[in-house]
């Protein structure tokens, strides 16, 4: 376990930057005085980990289950599927008169469905055993960055709850796990001395999940940097965060190598990297414009993500290694000739700011490319030939779609104009059908205003990931769900637990998979988002996505009707 004294140790000798020092752009070398602020200093002064949870974050919240707590049998009461709830064209598992199976239709044997979390939004326990804080802890502390100012302080404690967790879903049928581990319990200040009780934790939620026959998937970063890293070089803004990451990775391989088969570097990086510039005043300050921070964030999540590969197979070569893609299908708007190059423009300054790199050059689509080569370090070839390839599968977190369309001033107006509101991309989304009348398809949650049940493109979406990244292992749905509208409002736990948008959406989804199967997209898996509500972010725990039900007082945990329909499809359509 860590101890303060461990932290003491570590920041001796390296200076501790506070909160309003600045750092230039490419090297991200600590420097003081380089800022216009006046309040820009560095100190040696020496702080425990305690410390720096005083001085960043303050109190945090603790559960009341504060040990590991043994699995309650799950009552068989729990596992009964719930009334027909949703009449699709063929059934869903359960019996509907009139309607038979389509027997074309099949998931191959090895196919993997499971369900997926991560650690800032499901474990709680932030200062236990020696966890340091992480940017989601600093970010919960800025007021209204999270629209209810809740925190991740306990969320759904699965930090003592996992056994639970695990043997829940095991006994639901689902054979497969997929959870991040938090960087910053690992290692406290990024970088340095390993926590001990963290390696021991994530030890035993992979041993359980072997226990219970459930496949461990791990994601390295799901968002929740190490606060230190952040504060010392600006984070994913500095190349000083490839060593830092790799060593991590490197940790995690060596340990779990022969338990966790399948891995991810990074999840979502177009998320994580747009979520640049942090807010001011909460974090160290930087030179780099606003406007490019996201670009220098990705330029070094290629580099990372890359290396990291390269370890992991260079410790175990059967490993399936991978990063989390997100974005959408982009539907064209009209068939004009604008409309399809904004279309372009979409795939490229989304999917393809990663997946062209990793799948296909080595380096960024051409459109990108002549945007940030104005300001970023071209990739070397050695670089170019690390990145290309690093990945066994095509892992895309697909929620929805959008359509897409030219700006009202056409693309060459907007790519000339960097105050263009759409600059760089340069291309346009809606909802809405060029009658400007319906919508895609059902919408989510108001707190989700990017997600509507657009099911009808799966198909298409599936196809493009396969003919245009040609991935040798495949094409996985990593995460993939709604948030049942105005979920919250509900009170009463029998209206909470029917959740009738949510399981069309999985059946509707699965559908679609297995016609894109039947076409011959090799899809190989689906994770659905999430394994239960929990901190939905800047959203709080207002907006749900789980397939299970929380009460955030008693920790208690029920299924919801979609947790069935999801896993009968597969009951249904799986090859035994
Ligand atoms: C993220 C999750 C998030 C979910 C719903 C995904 O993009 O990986 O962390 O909760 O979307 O917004």
């Amino acid at each position: 376990m860590a101890s303060t004294a461990v932290m003491a140790v570590l920041l001796a000798g390296s200076p501790l930057v506070l909160a309003q020092t600045s750092f230039p752009s490419s090297t991200g070398v600590v420097a003081s005085q380089t800022s216009s602020s006046a309040a820009a200093f560095v100190t040696n002064i020496q702080l425990s980990l305690d410390d720096y949870w005083d001085l960043y974050i303050g109190p945090v919240a603790n559960a009341s289950i504060n040990t590991t707590v043994t699995p309650t049998p799950i009552p068989s009461s729990s596992l009964i599927p719930p009334p027909s709830l949703y009449y699709p064209s063929f059934p869903s598992g359960q019996q509907v008169p009139l309607q038979s199976q389509n027997e074309s239709w099949k998931f191959p044997k090895d196919f993997w469905y499971g369900v997926a979390g991560a650690s800032y939004q499901i474990e709680g326990a932030v200062k236990a055993e020696g966890r340091g804080p992480s940017i989601w802890d600093r970010l919960t502390r800025v007021p209204n960055y999270v629209v209810t100012n809740d925190t991740g302080d306990v969320a759904n404690n699965n930090y003592y709850l996992y056994k639970e967790d695990v043997a829940r879903i095991a006994a639901l049928g689902i054979k497969t796990y997929s959870f991040s581990l938090s960087w910053s319990r690992i290692f406290p200040f990024g970088s340095g001395a390993v926590n001990e009780a963290a390696l021991a934790h994530y030890d035993d939620v992979i041993d359980t999940c072997l226990e219970y026959g459930v496949t461990p998937m791990v994601t390295l970063y799901h968002w929740d940097l190490p606060l230190f890293l952040q504060n010392a070089y600006g984070g994913w803004l500095s190349d000083k965060i490839v060593p830092d990451f790799v060593a991590y990775a490197n940790l995690a391989f060596t340990r779990w190598h022969s338990k966790v088969h399948y891995w991810f570097t990074v999840n979502e990086p177009i998320v994580f990297c747009t979520n640049y510039p942090l807010p001011e005043h909460y974090f160290t300050k930087t030179d780099i414009p606003s406007i490019q921070q996201k670009y220098y964030c990705g330029h070094n999540v290629l580099l990372a993500h890359s290396e990291a590969y390269h370890v992991g197979k260079s410790i175990n070569a059967s490993l399936s290694i991978s990063l989390k893609h997100n974005g959408g299908y982009k539907i064209p708007r009209t068939n004009s000739s604008a409309d399809a190059a904004a279309v372009q423009r979409a795939w490229d300054f989304q999917e393809g700011w990663f997946s062209d790199p990793v799948f296909l050059t080595g380096d960024y689509p051409s459109s990108l490319k002549s945007y940030v080569s104005t300001f970023l370090p071209a990739f070397t070839d050695a670089q170019k030939e690390k990145i290309n390839g690093s990945a066994d599968i095509y892992a895309h977190d697909a929620y929805t779609s959008d359509f897409i369309m030219a700006p009202d001033s056409g693309i060459e107006a907007c790519t000339k104009n960097e105050s263009h509101s759409l600059f760089p991309s340069c291309y346009n989304t809606t909802k809405l059908y060029a009658n400007n009348y319906w919508a895609l398809g059902p919408a989510s949650d108001p707190g989700s205003p990017w997600l509507n049940k657009a099911t009808d493109w799966v198909p298409a979406f599936l196809h493009y990931m396969q003919d245009t990244w040609k991935p040798r292992g495949g094409v996985a749905i990593t995460e993939f769900g709604i948030s049942e509208p105005y979920e919250e409002l509900r009170k009463d736990l029998a209206s909470i637990l029917i959740d009738p948008i949510r399981s069309s959406y999985y059946v509707d989804y699965l559908k679609a998979i297995l016609i894109a199967l039947s076409e011959g997209v090799d899809v190989v898996g689906t994770l659905a988002w999430s394994i239960y509500d929990n901190l939905e972010w800047s959203q709080g725990y207002g907006v749900k996505f789980g397939i299970q039900y929380v009460n955030l007082t008693t920790q208690e945990r029920y299924f919801k009707a979609s947790a069935f329909e999801y896993v009968n499809m597969f009951q249904v359509y799986q090859e035994k």
